[in-house]
C-alpha cells in the first residue's frame, strides 16, 4: 500500500504533492510527509493524515519546484512521525520514499551497520536510501545508476522516487512489483502511484514496467532504463479518466456518492456488450480467448475482499449458465498452497484496483504453469489488466470510498456478460432463458435507481440497530455470497461484528448467537430457494431475532415475519445480487456515520493493497 507522489518542473511543487497525496489516501493513511528542495532538501513528515501533514507544515518553508510525498500504510515499524516517509540517507544528501516491502531489509541493515550508518527509524525503506547512498559514495555513481545498481541487491517490492541535492534538477524512479504512472507534462513531470494526482495537469502517461528506472529531468525526456542498464522506449498512454470523478461532487463522502453513482456505473459496464433485439452478448476485450474459456475444463477464480464476493457470483453464474466448473480461491491461499494448474485452466483475476499484491502473485503463477489467464480489472492500465491474456474492464470509474460499492456491482454485471457469452457460445442455455436475462439485463440501472430511493428508510433502520454489538446476514444460492458483502461492509466501516451465512447453515452455529439483542438480515427475494429461506427466517424469530429482510416488491409472507423490510423490484434470480446489495450498502454506510467512523478511511484498511 502507501501512495507516493512526486513533481519536477518550474510550478511550485507543494500544492501539487499535498493535492494528489489527498488522492492517493485511499491506500493509506497513518502517517505522511513530504521532502522540498528549497534551501536544502527539507523532510517535513508527521504521523496521522494528509492534513495533519498540511498543518504540520504550515509554519514550514514550503517553497520549492521538485519535490516528492508519501501517504504510509505501517509494514515495517509502528506508524509515527519518525517511520513516516520520506526518509534521509545517512548525510541528508537524498530523501526517499517508497511504497512495497524490501523483504531483505535484514541481511542489508546489518551490513550497513557493519560499514557504519546508523539508523533512525525501523522501517525497510531506509535501509533502502542508505544503500543508495552507499552505493553512490563508494562507486562515485550519479543517482540514477546508484539506484540502479542498489536495486539490483533488493528483494521484495518497490515503487520509489529519489531526490538528490548535489543533483538538484533530477528525480529518479523506479518500480517492480509497486505500481508507478509517469505523468509528462511541458517542461514538468509527475510520479505518482496512480494517474490520479496527474490527471488535472496532464493527459500523456507512461506506466513503468517492473524492473524499470526512470530519470526525469527538467528540459529533457524522460530516461527509461531497465535494471540490466538498457535503455528502453517508454509508451505513452492517453489519460480517459475525467476529473469530476475523482472529487465528492456535493455528497458528503466518497462512498456515498458512489453508492448512488450505480445506476450509471452498472450501465457504463454493459454498455455496447449485449444487445436485446439481436440477442446478442460481445465482450471484445477476451474475444480472442472465449473460445478456449468455453473449452475450459475448469475456471478458476482469483481475488481478495469484496472482489472474492463478486468471484463467488461469478462461479454461480458461469456454473449454472455455462456449465463450466469453477472455483473461486482467496489468491493469498491459492499462491502458497502449491495449486494443481494445467494448460488448459482459465484463471480469472477479479480486482478493483489490478494492483493487488496476492491476486497479482496468485495470476504469475498462473500464468508461469500455462494457463490462460484474464482480468476483470476497474483501473485501466493496471498491473493485473497489463499482465493478463486478456480481459474485461468493469469501467465504474474510479472508486475512492475503501470500502468498494459501485466495482462490486460492476464486476457482478461483467461476469453476468461473461458467463452469458460463453453460455451461447456452449450452447448451454435456452434461447428463452438467454432473452429473459438480457431483457432483465437493461433494466438493471433504473432498477437500481428505485432502490436508491429506500435510503431514507435504510436510514431509519440503520438509527434502530447503531449500537448494536453484532449482525448476522443470511442468504441463499446467488445471495450467499450478498450475504457475506454485507457483513463485510458493515465490519469495514462501522467496525460492527457482522457474519455472512448460507441461510440453512445458521442451524449448524451462529443460531447460537441469536436472542433479541441480534439484528439479522435477510436476503428474502421471492424467486431462488424463497420458501426456504422463510423457514429461515422463522428460526431466527422464534429466538426473538429481529429480522431486517430484503424482499420483492409486493412480496407479504417475509415481510409479515420481519421487523423492518426492504423492498427491490422484481428481477431474475441472477440478478438479484445487484439490486440486493445496495440497500446492504446503504445499511453499513449509515450505521457508521452514526456511529461516529470515518466512512471514506476507516481505521486499518487500504483500498489497495499492494502488500502480501
Ligand atoms: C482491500 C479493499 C477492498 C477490496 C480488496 C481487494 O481490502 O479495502 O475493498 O475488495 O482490497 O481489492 P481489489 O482492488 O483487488 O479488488
Amino acid at each position: 500500500m502507501c501512495g507516493i507522489v512526486a513533481y519536477i518542473g518550474k510550478k511550485e511543487a507543494y500544492p501539487i504533492l499535498i493535492k494528489g497525496l489527498k488522492r492517493l489516501e485511499y491506500r493509506g493513511y497513518d502517517s505522511a510527509g513530504i521532502c522540498l528542495l528549497n534551501s536544502g532538501l527539507n523532510v517535513y513528515k508527521c504521523k496521522g493524515k494528509v492534513a495533519d501533514l498540511e498543518a504540520f507544515a504550515s509554519s514550514k518553508d514550503i517553497s520549492g519546484t521538485v519535490g516528492i510525498g508519501h501517504t504510509r500504510w505501517a509494514t515495517h515499524g509502528e506508524p509515527n512521525d519518525v517511520n513516516a516517509h520520506p526518509h534521509y540517507s545517512g548525510n541528508e544528501k537524498l530523501a526517499l520514499i517508497h511504497n512495497g516491502i524490501i523483504e531483505n531489509y535484514d541481511p542489508l541493515k546489518k551490513e550497513l551497520v557493519k560499514r557504519g550508518h546508523i539508523f533512525k527509524s525501523d522501517t525497510d525503506t531506509e535501509v533502502l536510501v542508505h544503500l543508495i547512498e552507499d552505493v553512490q559514495a563508494n562507486e562515485n555513481l550519479s543517482l540514477a545508476e546508484a539506484v540502479r545498481i542498489a536495486l539490483t541487491q533488493v528483494v521484495g517490492a518497490y515503487a520509489i522516487a529519489v531526490m538528490d541535492k548535489s543533483d538538484p534538477n533530477v528525480i529518479i524512479g523506479a518500480k517492480k512489483g509497486s505500481p508507478m504512472v509517469v505523468g509528462i507534462g511541458k517542461n514538468e513531470f509527475f510520479l505518482a502511484s496512480d494517474a490520479t494526482p496527474i490527471i488535472e495537469y496532464t493527459n500523456e502517461v507512461v506506466y513503468l514496467e517492473d524492473e524499470q528506472i526512470v530519470e526525469l529531468r527538467v528540459g529533457q525526456d524522460p530516461i527509461v532504463r531497465s535494471i540490466e542498464n538498457e535503455v528502453m522506449t517508454p509508451y505513452i498512454h492517453e489519460l480517459e479518466m475525467k476529473l469530476e470523478a475523482l472529487e465528492k461532487g456535493g455528497y458528503e463522502h466518497f462512498m456515498l456518492k458512489e453508492i448512488f453513482e450505480q445506476p450509471r456505473s452498472i450501465s457504463d459496464s454493459m454498455r455496447g456488450r449485449y444487445h436485446v433485439q439481436s440477442g446478442t452478448v460481445t465482450l471484445g476485450g477476451i474475444s480472442d480467448y472465449e473460445q478456449k474459456m468455453a473449452n475450459a475444463k475448469r475456471i478458476i477464480i482469483v481475488a481478495c475482499g469484496t472482489s472474492w464476493h463478486a468471484g463467488l457470483v461469478g462461479e454461480y453464474l458461469i456454473e449454472d449458465l455455462a456449465r463450466i466448473p469453477v472455483e473461486v480461491e482467496y489468491a493469498s491461499e491459492f499462491r502458497y498452497r502449491n495449486p494443481i494448474i494445467n494448460e488448459d485452466d482459465v484463471v480469472i483475476a477479479i480486482s478493483q484496483s489490478g494492483e493487488t499484491a496476492d491476486t497479482l502473485a496468485a495470476l504469475e503463477l498462473a500464468k508461469s504453469k500455462g494457463a490462460t489467464i484474464i482480468g476483470v480489472c476497474n483501473v485501466v492500465g493496471s498491473s493485473i489488466s497489463r499482465i493478463t491474456d486478456a480481459g474485461s474492464y468493469t469501467h465504474a470509474g474510479p472508486e475512492i470510498g475503501v470500502a468498494s460499492t459501485k466495482a462490486f456491482t460492476s464486476q457482478v454485471t461483467v461476469l453476468l456478460l461473461m458467463a452469458l457469452r460463453l453460455a451461447h457460445k456452449k450452447g448451454s442455455i435456452a434461447e428463452s432463458r438467454f432473452q429473459r436475462i438480457l431483457a432483465s439485463l437493461e433494466k438493471i440501472p433504473a432498477q437500481v435507481e428505485e432502490v436508491l430511493q429506500s435510503a431514507e428508510l435504510v436510514k431509519y433502520i440503520a438509527g434502530q440497530y447503531k449500537d448494536s454489538r453484532n449482525f448476522l446476514y443470511l442468504g441463499r444460492g446467488y445471495n450467499f455470497p450478498v450475504a457475506l458483502e454485507g457483513a463485510l461492509k458493515l465490519k469495514e466501516i462501522s467496525y460492527i461484528h457482522a457474519e455472512g451465512y448460507p441461510a440453512a447453515e445458521m442451524k449448524h452455529g451462529p443460531i447460537a448467537l441469536i436472542d433479541a439483542e441480534m439484528p439479522v438480515v435477510v436476503i428474502a427475494p421471492s424467486k431462488g430457494s424463497y420458501e426456504k429461506v422463510l423457514s429461515n427466517i422463522q428460526e431466527v424469530k422464534a429466538r426473538k431475532g429481529k429480522i431486517i429482510a430484503v424482499v420483492t416488491k409486493g412480496d407479504t409472507s417475509a415481510a409479515e415475519l420481519a421487523d423492518h423490510v426492504i423492498e427491490i423490484p422484481e428481477t431474475e434470480e441472477e440478478l438479484v445480487p445487484i439490486l440486493a446489495s445496495v440497500p446492504l450498502q446503504l445499511l453499513s454506510y449509515y450505521i457508521a456515520v452514526m456511529r461516529g467512523c470515518n466512512v471514506d478511511q476507516p481505521r486499518n484498511l487500504a483500498k489497495s493493497v499492494t502488500v502480501e
